[in-house]
C-alpha cells in the first residue's frame, strides 16, 4: 500500500484560496482507498517565523480545525502535529551532516524568503533538512506539494540515496507529485488570494464579515444593464469554482446579456459560499468551542506517527553507529 505524506504550513485560518487550491484536493487524495495517508501540521517549520507562543498555538489550532472541518477523516488519515514527534529533529541533524552546504545554498525558497524577511535565521536556511526528515522518517512513497517545494523533494531524494549508498538500505526514496496545475484563486483585489496581501475571503468568519469581504471584491465600473466580461471578473471566477453547471451557465448568460449588476452577483456569490460551506463553517465553530476535541484527534494521529518514527530512527541509529 502506497503511503502519501504531506505537511501543512500553519499560518492562521486558511482562506478560500487555500481551501479550494490545497485542502480539498489533499483530502480527496487521502480518501483514495488503495493508499494510506499521513498529513501533519508543520508547526516546527512555523517557528522559523513565529516567535510568540500564543500565536504559534493559535495558528496550529486554527489550521488543524479548518482541515478537520473540511473533512479530514482521522480514521483513514494519520493527522498529527510535527512537534509531537521530536524524533524528526534528531533525524534532521543526521541529514544535515550529510548534505553539502554548497548545495543547500542554492535553495530557491530560501533565496526567496531571505530577500523578503528581516529575520533570516539559521532555521530558515536548514528548513529543507527538517522537511527531508519529515518525509524519510515515515517511509513516504509519494509527497504531494506545490511547484515551489519540488526542489526540497529533490534534496530529500538525494540525501536518501546518498545515505543508502553509504550505509546500505535505510530509507525509502520518495517521489514528488505536483498538485497545483490549476490557476491561483484571485482575492478581492484580483491578485492571487494570499494571507500576506490582506485580500482574502475567510469562509469561517461570521456572516456579516463574510458579506463585507465579498462586497469589497473589485470590479470595473459597468452598470447593471451593460454586458459584462465574465472571464475577467473575480466574482464570476470564484462563483464558477463552487457552483453547479446550470448555475454557472445562468450567471454567464446574465453577464453577457447585461441582466445582472455586480452588486447582485456578489449577493449570489455570498449565498453560494454560505450554502456550499455550511457544514464546514458549523464544524469549525464547534471546534472553536471545543478545542479539546481537536487536541484529542491530533493526539491519536501523533501516537500512530510516533510508533512509525521510532522504528525508522532505531534503524538509522544502529546503521550510523549509535
Ligand atoms: P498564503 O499565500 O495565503 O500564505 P500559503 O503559501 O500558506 O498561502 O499556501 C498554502 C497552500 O494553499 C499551498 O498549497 C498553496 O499552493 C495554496 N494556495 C495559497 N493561495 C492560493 C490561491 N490563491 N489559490 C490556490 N491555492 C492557493
Ligand atoms: N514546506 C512545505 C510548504 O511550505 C510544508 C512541509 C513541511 C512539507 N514539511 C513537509 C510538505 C513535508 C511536504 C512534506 O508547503
Amino acid at each position: 500500500m502506497k503511503r502519501i505524506l504531506t505537511g501543512i504550513q500553519s499560518s492562521g485560518i486558511p482562506h478560500l484560496g487555500n481551501i479550494l487550491g490545497a485542502i480539498q484536493p489533499s483530502i480527496k487524495l487521502s480518501n483514495i482507498t488503495e493508499s494510506e495517508s499521513f498529513l501533519f501540521i508543520a508547526d516546527l517549520h512555523s517557528f522559523t517565523q513565529i516567535k510568540n507562543a500564543d500565536a504559534l498555538k493559535q495558528n496550529t489550532f486554527e489550521t488543524a480545525s479548518a482541515w478537520l472541518a473540511c473533512g479530514v477523516d482521522t480514521e483513514k488519515t494519520v493527522f498529527y502535529k510535527q512537534s509531537d514527534i521530536p524524533e524528526v529533529t534528531e533525524l534532521s541533524w543526521y541529514l544535515s551532516c550529510f548534505f553539502p552546504y554548497n548545495r543547500l545554498k542554492l535553495a530557491h525558497a530560501f533565496k526567496d524568503k531571505s530577500s523578503n524577511f528581516e529575520n533570516v535565521n539559521c532555521g530558515l536556511f536548514t528548513y529543507p533538512m527538517l522537511m527531508a526528515a519529515d518525509i524519510l522518517l515515515y517511509d513516504a512513497d509519494v509527497v504531494p506539494v506545490g511547484k515551489d517545494q519540488l526542489q526540497h523533494i529533490e534534496f530529500t531524494r538525494d540525501i536518501g540515496i546518498k545515505f543508502n549508498n553509504h550505509y546500505g538500505e535505510i530509507f525509502k526514496i520518495p517521489d514528488s507529485m505536483t498538485t497545483k496545475d490549476a490557476d491561483y484563486i484571485p482575492g478581492i483585489d484580483n491578485q492571487k488570494m494570499s494571507k500576506s496581501k490582506n485580500n482574502v475571503i475567510n469562509i469561517f468568519d461570521n456572516d456579516s464579515n463574510l458579506r463585507k469581504q465579498i462586497m469589497r471584491i473589485q470590479t470595473d465600473s459597468k452598470n447593471i444593464n451593460e454586458p459584462k466580461d465574465y472571464s475577467s471578473c473575480t466574482i464570476f471566477k470564484i462563483f464558477s469554482l463552487i457552483a453547479s453547471e446550470s448555475e454557472i451557465f445562468e450567471m454567464k448568460k446574465n453577464y453577457v446579456e447585461g441582466s445582472i449588476g455586480y452588486g447582485d452577483a456578489k449577493k449570489l456569490l455570498f449565498e453560494k459560499i454560505k450554502s456550499n460551506f455550511k457544514n464546514e463553517r458549523e464544524k469549525f465553530n464547534e471546534f472553536k468551542l471545543n478545542p479539546e476535541e481537536v487536541e484529542s484527534k491530533l493526539k491519536i494521529g501523533s501516537e500512530k506517527a510516533k510508533s512509525a518514527a521510532k522504528k525508522t530512527l532505531k534503524r538509522v541509529r544502529s546503521k550510523l553507529g549509535y
